[in-house]
């Protein structure tokens, strides 16, 4: 942004006002210089003229001068008395180069020359004066440049004309006194005449002084000008750059004060005192954004987590940066619990102390709903106690809340100058924003707790069911293996049903524990290179015993390389089971399965598919939930748990494989699951512990196969 700089500046405004200024000065003062000077040459040259020509008025006898009319008269002793007077005067004086006498005429006006000296310096030896005219006869006018207003001011006093002063060669003055008689009445005139070329070459000097004089001026004038304008502009200049930096954002700008103590360097020095409060402000400005933005970071970090005691963690640090402070602390009661138990603090130096209950009671009465700042005696009113044991005088106390009521509280502890000084309302919005997520974390943590003592009943549960089960299993097999025992028809009957029971009940107890395991995230992977192809042809080994195994053809379509992954075979094997298994289920009786293993990129793709009545598409999501079954009276039909896809599910995932359903009604379904590639090293499974089919076979016989799995 230009602040303001138009095409002309301050400083060429002030250097042209100057000059003007001066150059108007210098013209009148060189003006008055040389109207001076040339008047006072002038007064000089005619003074000297003047004096010639009383001198000579004085010198003729009146009488005389009226004798002589005639040039006959020339011959007496009056016209010889005037020229040897006359004569003597013109010797002494060089620069009078005619002197003559006038005397007038018959008529008013017209006047005639009784007496002309002309040039006759001869008789000195001096050479003659320039424009020498000679003598004039008696009786003739006077000279046409002797001008006539002159010989008429003459005859009433003595008067000088400068005459013609523009070239020294021309230049001249003539003065005319009138010849007085006795009774002071003038008779006749003395005209004098003398060079004025020194006055013309003095006055053309002058001239040339006065223009010399004029130009150094308005030089001096320009200089000084330029000087004083920019010795004011300078500062203002300073200023405007200064301000031009500020506006763009460079508040350490100042500007130079010189110390002359002038309004200018008090402008200067107000201006430094703006930009220095501007400067401090904006860093204020600038640490409270900061703040402000850890606070945003902070809450954000921390509603991000759903971990309560990470989430107090991050809480306690964001606490002590926002509000300032030694340390800070974040404490928050379990739902329904009247007290604080446990503390997260900044300083892990502080744990032992962080275990100290805090009735919500006290701290609700001392806040009152309020971010405060508490002395050492409110802090003992609220229940804070233990923290005297910490340095630190005052505890800046914020209250977490869920709907009204005080859950919590946050706290930074430290010496009054320690905080910020907007940490009561920064404490404040910090408080009011995480006490949203540590009340959701508080009830999480809740909820975990309520799942993990349901997935312990049930595991405990389940173990206790299954050792009766085995028992009565065991049992039952003695009773048909036995042949000293002899049934009827019926018994065998009822021996039976009782044996498929107590086989689906073990498999149910089976499926309940796994899904506990799986749900309680406690299910044991054990990642090692796997043939999937191996274990396919595994499966295929046991597909007749599975019910309905035996009507329905089963062809696997496998790659001729094996397809390595990183997975635990046992549940890999078990996931394979259960889809096959259900494919023959909801096969229709003389339908085929089929078992392809696709290759892909970064992973393999297995895929099992039946031609059976299918699932409805809004049931494809939903079959891998716990204990969902399309159709209970199928379920009675074909048994089973509704937990197989469930485990399905739980088992690919912890593989980091992905697992999905495709089918249309009446037609038949597909089955899709994905494992990684094997790359070496890439988990942390043993290269070496890479099964043989050998060893698959050999540990598959160790088991019992489950012919009634689901
Ligand atoms: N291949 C299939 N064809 C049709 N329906 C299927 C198939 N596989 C699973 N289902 C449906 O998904 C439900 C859940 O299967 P699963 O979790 O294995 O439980 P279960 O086999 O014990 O019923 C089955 O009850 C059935 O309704
Ligand atoms: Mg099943």
């Amino acid at each position: 942004m230009a602040l303001g700089r138009g095409p002309r500046t301050l400083k060429a405004e002030l250097q042209f006002r100057f000059l003007a200024v001066g150059s108007v000065f210098l013209v009148v003062a060189t003006a008055l210089l040389y109207t001076n000077g040339q008047g006072s040459l002038r007064r000089q040259v005619l003074t000297n003229a003047v004096t010639a020509s009383e001198t000579a008025a004085s010198l003729i006898a009146v009488e005389d001068h009226r004798l002589i009319r005639t040039a006959a008269d020339m011959n007496g002793q009056a016209f010889r008395t005037i020229v040897t007077n006359l004569g003597a005067l013109r010797r002494a004086n060089p620069s009078v180069y005619h002197l003559f006498t006038l005397a007038p005429g018959a008529k008013l006006g017209s006047w005639g020359v009784v007496v002309d000296l002309g040039s006759t310096g001869n008789e000195s030896g001096v050479p003659d004066p320039p424009l020498v005219r000679g003598r004039l006869p008696i009786g003739s006018p006077p000279p046409k440049d002797v001008p006539e207003s002159l010989l008429r001011q003459g005859m009433a006093q003595t008067s000088g004309r400068v005459l013609d002063l523009t070239r020294p060669d021309l230049a001249r003055v003539v003065a005319v006194s009138p010849i007085r008689a006795t009774g002071g009445e003038a008779v006749g005139l003395v005209v004098v005449q003398m060079s004025a070329a020194a006055l013309a070459s003095e006055a053309r000097l002058l001239a040339y002084v006065c223009v010399g004089i004029f130009l150094l001026g308005l030089v001096a004038s320009a200089l000084a000008s330029t000087y004083v304008s920019r010795w004011l502009t300078r500062p203002i200049e300073d200023l405007l750059g200064a301000v031009e930096a500020i506006s763009k954002g460079d508040l350490a700008t100042r500007v130079r004060v010189d110390g002359h103590k002038h309004e200018l360097d008090a402008l200067g020095s107000a201006f430094n005192h703006m930009a220095e409060t501007l400067e401090s402000s904006r860093g204020r400005n600038d640490a409270q954004q900061g703040r402000l933005r850890e606070l945003n970071r902070i809450g954000t970090r921390a509603a991000a987590t759903l971990e309560l005691p990470l989430m107090l963690e991050t809480v306690a640090e964001g606490m002590r940066t926002v509000c300032g402070g030694q340390e800070a602390f974040v404490g928050v009661a379990a739902p329904r619990d009247q007290a604080i138990h446990h503390w997260a603090g900044s300083d892990p130096g502080a744990a032992d102390l962080m275990t100290t209950p805090v009735p919500l009671e006290n701290l609700t009465r001392v806040l009152a709903g309020e971010t405060r700042l508490l002395s050492r005696a409110e802090m003992d009113a609220a229940g804070l106690s233990w923290l005297r044991q910490r340095p630190g005088e005052y505890a800046l106390a914020a209250p977490l809340k869920a709907s009204d009521e005080t859950i919590g509280a946050l706290i930074a502890l430290g010496d009054r100058a320690q905080f910020h000084d907007d940490a009561v309302s920064l404490g404040s919005v910090f408080a009011t924003q995480i006490s949203a997520a540590v009340g959701n974390a508080r009830l999480f943590e809740q909820i975990k707790a309520l799942d993990r003592s349901k997935s312990e009943f049930l595991s405990i549960a389940s173990h206790e069911v299954r050792t009766p089960l085995t028992v009565i299993k065991s049992s039952l097999d003695v009773l048909v293996a036995n042949k000293a025992f002899t049934y009827t028809t019926d018994q065998r009957q009822l021996i039976a049903f009782c044996q498929q029971s107590v086989e689906r009940l073990i498999q149910l107890v089976k499926d309940i524990l796994d899904v506990s395991k799986i749900e309680a995230g406690v299910l044991q992977i054990q990642f090692i290179p796997t043939s999937l192809n191996e274990l396919v042809t595994k499966c295929l080994f046991w597909v007749p015993q599975l019910p309905g195994g035996q009507g329905i053809e089963v062809e696997a379509r496998l790659p001729s390389e094996p397809a390595m992954v990183s997975a635990d075979p046992g549940r890999i094997m078990q996931v394979l089971e259960n889809l096959i298994s259900n494919a023959l289920k909801f096969s229709k009786p003389g339908g085929k399965v089929t078992i392809d293993l696709v290759e892909h990129e970064a992973e393999y793709e297995i895929v099992v598919s039946d031609q059976g009545k299918g699932i409805a598409a809004e049931h494809l999501e939903r079959i891998f939930g716990k204990f969902y079954q399309v159709e209970e009276s199928a379920t009675r039909e074909q048994g089973g748990t509704g937990l197989g896809l469930a485990i399905c599910k739980g088992i690919i995932k912890a593989h980091r494989g992905r697992i999905w359903a495709e089918s249309e009604l009446g037609k038949g379904s597909h089955f899709h699951f994905t494992l990684a590639r094997y790359q070496d090293g890439a988990d942390a499974g043993r290269p070496d512990a890479q099964m043989s089919v050998a060893d698959l076979l050999s540990s598959l016989r160790s088991e019992t196969p489950s012919p009634t799995r689901s």
